[in-house]
């Protein structure tokens, strides 16, 4: 079974569409989420453009905010306090990677928690291990979740092996599977023998960002595997000059696997989707705050 994450996050994201009309009446304003792109790093601003036409789709109104790569950690920040501050603002994402000579830390921790659409915040991080229900869920962790239920693939009492160990997928994503029972061991580049670790897994997310890493051998059949990676690589008949590809080797992985997610078309449009569910999350908490 292919998981189409592309089909799925059509589907969720026409549902998010007619929630926000709805909630435009209710509140008279649409939520707001708020993109911030520092630099001119290609594979970024794709994300972002992407980003920012799932945000128009939902019909919210959001922006993007564009600084120039040389900007000063300081004119970040006093943007990001600006947005903090602005009662119309619902959500604040910064993309990420940042330039070297910005503290990826300090940014995200600038960030108003209620507005921290992407959930890397420490308050939120916090939230989500001591299971507060308040907390905002990382989108490409909780994009993972969703697609496995809506696959209708059993978690609870499933080995299931995450590969990377990430502040915004590795590690996140390794507790929400614990949250669905599975049992949870998270590799990296350190672990002895890899693929046989891999083979174990009834579920296997690999999220180590190195294109085709993941070959046939890693693979127990019939397993589900989530393919995280986005990867570009050279490819001269393309006319952008290059392809892009997984951390898994699909072609040869979809033979063995019982589902697998595509890239592109799997977990890349549920981790946007889920940025827009985030979305919502922030805009109807802070009107509660506001009329409570
Ligand atoms: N860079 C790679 N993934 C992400 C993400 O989910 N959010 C942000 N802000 N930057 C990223």
């Amino acid at each position: 079974m292919i998981i189409d994450g592309k089909k799925l996050s059509q589907s969720l994201k026409d549902e998010m569409k007619l929630e926000v009309e709805a909630l435009a009446r209710q509140y008279g304003r649409k939520p707001c989420p708020m993109v911030i792109l520092v630099g001119d790093n290609p594979a970024s601003r794709s994300y972002v453009r992407g980003k920012i036409k799932a945000t128009e789709y939902c019909g919210f109104d959001g922006t993007l905010v564009e600084l120039p790569e040389d900007c000063s950690e300081q004119t970040l920040l006093d943007e990001i306090h600006r947005l903090n501050n602005d009662s119309q603002v619902d959500g604040i994402l910064v993309q990420l990677p940042l330039p070297k000579h910005i503290s990826e830390d300090k940014v995200i921790a600038a960030i108003a928690p209620e507005k921290d659409v992407d959930g890397f915040h420490p308050a939120n991080v916090a939230k989500l291990w001591l299971n507060d229900p308040t907390a905002i869920v990382p989108c490409t962790p909780k994009g993972i979740i969703v697609m496995l239920e809506k696959a209708g693939i059993e978690l609870a009492g499933k080995k299931a092996v995450v590969v990377g160990r990430s502040n915004i997928v590795g590690k996140p994503v390794a507790k929400l599977l614990l949250d669905k029972n599975c049992t949870v061991t998270i590799a990296h580049s350190r672990t002895v023998n890899l693929p046989a670790v891999c083979r174990e897994a009834d579920i296997l997310v690999a999220a180590v960002g190195k294109p085709l890493m993941l070959t046939a051998d890693y693979i127990r059949p019939g397993a589900t595997v989530i393919d995280v990676g986005i990867n570009r690589i050279p490819d001269s008949t393309a006319t952008t000059g290059y392809r892009l590809v997984g951390d898994v080797d699909y072609e040869a992985a979809k033979e063995i696997a019982g589902a697998i997610t595509p890239v592109p078309g799997g977990v890349g449009p549920m981790t946007i989707t889920m940025l827009m569910r985030n979305t919502i999350q922030c805009f109807i908490h802070r009107q509660n705050q506001l009329h409570s």
